[in-house]
């Protein structure tokens, strides 16, 4: 990749921020837990948002606003994926959109396959949906993570309704590689389930990895999935309220038109705007640069982790800019982001949100300037000695 890494911004102008991120917590923590991003937006963004606020352009999100067809176009570009805009409906974020799907593919009291560890709100959104979470954790090779197919089809078998998959996964940052998809696509078919595929993190695929969407693994994939994302992590756009779902074939687009049109209301103008605008070839130079500075940054941790908690265990992420991390041989706790918090003064996310395998982990958010990351990992090595 031959674009200059992005710089990220100052500490001093982070903390003039409102976002969860820099709120959270007093000033003498430095916070790197929730999923937010400290580089300045995409130029395409800045400039549509700002000539939005002078027109005060503020109303209601437009019928057609142009969405689908900007991520169609992207996913073409980015994601080697040839989609039909006419297959896109869009609502306020991905979490909405998983909950409305599920509504309309579950009955009340359904299983749902999740595959722990795993980003939190699936646990909160499946039981939302009236579902009950049935876990099937991912299984740990001595190189990665990878889905327990067998596990998903006792599963099913057993009558578990839907899969909620994570691809790329979040914490593990794991890339599930197409074979896997296409295999987990027939094992939901032979059941007569559903397939959801967060896919929120696809655009941040590290090289050498490339991503599969899961719609596009195979026959089977396009009849039994749909996909829910948004350029909101990649491009730092969460408090703006616009995600996209996707459906794999004609089945699902009538479930998707079958949604309240009120799912579709829910989606901020703002969040529109700033998602075609992401989605625009103008913005590839600086998702380029995303991706170096990320690159650098997870290389930064790994050589940090070496030098400051060598007992810490971790694999690098095929995706994304969130490290999972066992540091259980410090002896800090089940949840040892507590104790890093208190005596540290590092915000980490806490393992065991993520599920039973989350104990003695912390994930790491490294999207930000290398000081910031070396200060922080450097504070916890401190801990380590004392
Ligand atoms: C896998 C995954 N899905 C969904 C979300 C949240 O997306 P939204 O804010 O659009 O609901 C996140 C946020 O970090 C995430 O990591």
């Amino acid at each position: 990749m031959s674009a200059p890494p992005l710089q990220a911004l100052s500490l001093t102008e982070l903390r003039q921020r409102s976002s969860t991120k820099w709120r959270r917590y007093p000033d003498d923590v430095l916070p790197l837990f929730v999923a937010e991003t400290d580089y300045g937006l995409a130029p395409a963004i800045t400039r549509v948002l700002a000539r939005a606020v002078e027109l005060g352009d503020t109303g209601y999100t437009p019928p057609r606003p142009g969405v689908g067809e900007a991520f169609a176009a992207f996913a073409g570009r980015r994601l080697g994926w040839d989609l039909d805009p006419a297959s896109v409906r869009w609502t306020g974020d991905v979490m909405m959109g998983i909950v409305e799907i599920l509504r309309r593919v579950i009955s009340p009291g359904d299983r749902v396959v999740v595959m722990t560890p795993v980003y939190p709100p699936f646990f909160d959104t499946v039981e939302e949906a009236g579902g009950i979470v049935e876990r099937v954790p991912l299984r740990r090779t001595a190189d990665g993570w990878s889905i327990d197919l067998d596990g998903v089809a006792d599963a099913l078998a057993g009558g578990a309704r839907a899969v909620l998959l994570c691809n790329p996964h979040n914490p593990t940052g794991t890339v599930h590689d197409r074979a896997t998809l296409a295999a987990l696509a027939e094992i939901a078919e032979r059941a007569g389930a559903v397939v959801i595929s967060d896919e929120i993190h696809a655009p941040l695929t590290h090289a050498p990895h490339v991503l599969t969407p899961f719609l596009t693994s195979g026959e089977a994939a396009s009849r039994v999935g749909y996909a829910v994302t948004s350029a909101s992590k990649t491009f730092n756009l969460a408090g703006l309220k616009c995600a996209l779902m996707i459906a794999g074939s004609g089945t699902q687009r009538g479930v998707l038109r079958s949604l309240p049109w009120e799912v579709e209301w829910r989606t901020g103008l703002f969040g529109v705007m700033a998602n075609v605008a992401a989605y625009s070839a103008e913005s590839d130079p600086w998702l380029d640069g995303l991706l170096a500075a990320l690159a650098d940054s997870r290389a930064l941790l790994g050589d940090l982790l070496a030098t400051h908690l060598p007992e810490a265990r971790w694999l690098a992420p095929d995706a994304g800019f969130l490290a999972w991390v066992d540091v259980s041989a410090y002896g800090w706790g089940d949840n040892p982001a507590r104790r890093i918090l208190a005596d540290a003064k590092v915000a980490f996310h806490h393992g065991p949100l993520f599920g039973a395998e989350g104990t003695g982990h912390v994930r790491i958010n490294f999207a930000c300037a290398p000081e910031v990351l070396t200060e922080a990992v450097e504070r916890v090595g401190a801990l380590a000695q004392s």
